[in-house]
């Protein structure tokens, strides 16, 4: 039982969850058609990595894989392999994350293309089970207040909910006690006291509740092949509620300081205020640079761009303003994502500051105007 109050371990717990939610975005974002899980599955070990976490599951009990990817009637534990997804499936896929020794589980289901209007129910009617289960963790309620939560609401729907496999305890391994079933009494089972950390996760089917494993020794699937789905958080108990850990840390902002020769990129994130520079465009050709930065956006799911304004020491438009004026209006007509400028001035003269103290290699100037703009905008939203 991962009872976690100490102000250095929860700040880790938090960052597992936010490397975890980041890298599972990641992945969802990868699902289309034609792709297969063991390429999801890679995706989700390179996201986890690259933030500095470990994955959770991968050895754990002998599973062999980053992710668990659970196809259609598969409803938890799938492992992934060469298969390849098609249109109108669905996938669950769950994904834990180790940082620094705590702990984070975490999985939604999710669309392959266009489904049929009865998996969409299912897969609303399971993630709103889920927003349920949460909104009845306070301190002092019990295991059975989750359970019946979810119970209420699906069973009167008519599905089936999953009764081998439960939500569970976590923080300093994958699996701790209590077991959070997703039926139950309230005021039943054990209490939920401020610190505790669990992962509530109903798993249900539009069919027969009843489950097996397959041969291979992980994979769940629905006694009746019936379509099965999944969503799960981990969760910590507070004095007043409950605390989300696997918050999505993907809200992401996009720097982008239009020079010369060169685009300067950093990519910013709400939760933590911080930007990381990313390799600056060359403009030599922008049949070439505009597909890329399309990309960039599409794949760091960026929710705003933020483009250097140039003003003179004056501040009216300086001489680069027309063509930023033309870079705008053409970046507007090719994304969706809203676009806003800043005043550059000030992080102009960071630059020269920096340049004259000779810390900067040649080419960095544009990524760290990207990286300082992005960093003020944040702290300016923020207040
Ligand atoms: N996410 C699963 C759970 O919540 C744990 C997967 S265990 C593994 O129980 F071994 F399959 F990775
Ligand atoms: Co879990």
């Amino acid at each position: 039982m991962a009872i976690i109050t100490a102000q250095e371990e929860v700040a880790r717990l938090r960052r597992s969850g936010q490397i975890l939610a980041g890298a599972l975005g990641e992945t969802v974002r990868a699902v289309r058609p034609g792709i297969t899980t063991r390429q999801l599955d890679r995706i989700a070990e390179a996201a986890i990595r690259r933030a500095g976490g470990q994955p959770a599951f991968k050895n754990y009990q002998g599973y062999p894989a980053t992710l668990c990817a659970s196809v259609n009637s598969q409803v938890v534990h799938g492992i992934p392999d060469s298969r390849r997804l098609r249109e109108g499936e669905i996938i669950g896929l769950d994904l834990g994350v180790e940082y620094q020794g705590l702990y984070t589980d975490q999985a939604v289901t999710v669309p392959v293309g266009k489904i049929a209007p009865p998996a969409e129910r299912l897969i609303a009617d399971t993630r709103q089970a889920l927003e349920l289960g949460l909104a009845a963790v306070r301190p002092g309620g019990t295991t059975g207040d989750i359970g019946a939560a979810i119970q209420g609401w699906l069973e009167p729907r008519g599905y089936g909910i999953v009764r081998q496999l439960s939500g569970h305890g976590l923080g300093h391994a994958v699996h701790e006690p209590p077991a959070v079933p997703n039926v139950g009494r309230p005021a039943s089972g054990p209490e939920l006291t401020p610190g505790l950390v669990i992962a509530i996760e109903p798993m249900v089917t539009i069919g027969d509740w009843r489950v097996k494993t397959q041969a291979d020794g992980w994979t769940v699937v629905t006694v009746d092949d019936s379509l099965a789905a999944h969503f799960e958080h981990t969760v910590r108990v507070t004095d007043s509620g409950y605390e989300l850990i696997t918050a999505d840390g993907g809200r992401t902002v996009l720097g982008v300081d239009v020079g010369e020769k060169k685009i300067g990129l950093a990519i910013g994130n709400r939760s933590t205020g911080l930007a990381f520079v990313r390799p600056p465009l060359l403009v030599t050709s922008w049949s070439q640079a505009w597909p890329k930065l399309e990309q960039l956006i599409a794949s760091e799911n960026i929710e705003s761009v933020v483009v250097g304004w140039p003003l003179n020491a004056q501040g009216q438009p300086g001489p680069q303003a027309e063509r930023i004026r033309q870079f705008i209006a053409d970046l507007k007509q090719r994304i969706r994502v809203p676009v806003v400028t800043r005043d550059e001035r000030l992080t102009t003269q960071a630059v020269r500051r920096e340049q004259r103290g000779r810390r900067l290699r040649r080419g960095q100037e544009d990524s760290l105007a990207a990286q300082l703009l992005v960093e003020s905008y944040l702290e300016e939203s923020r207040r």
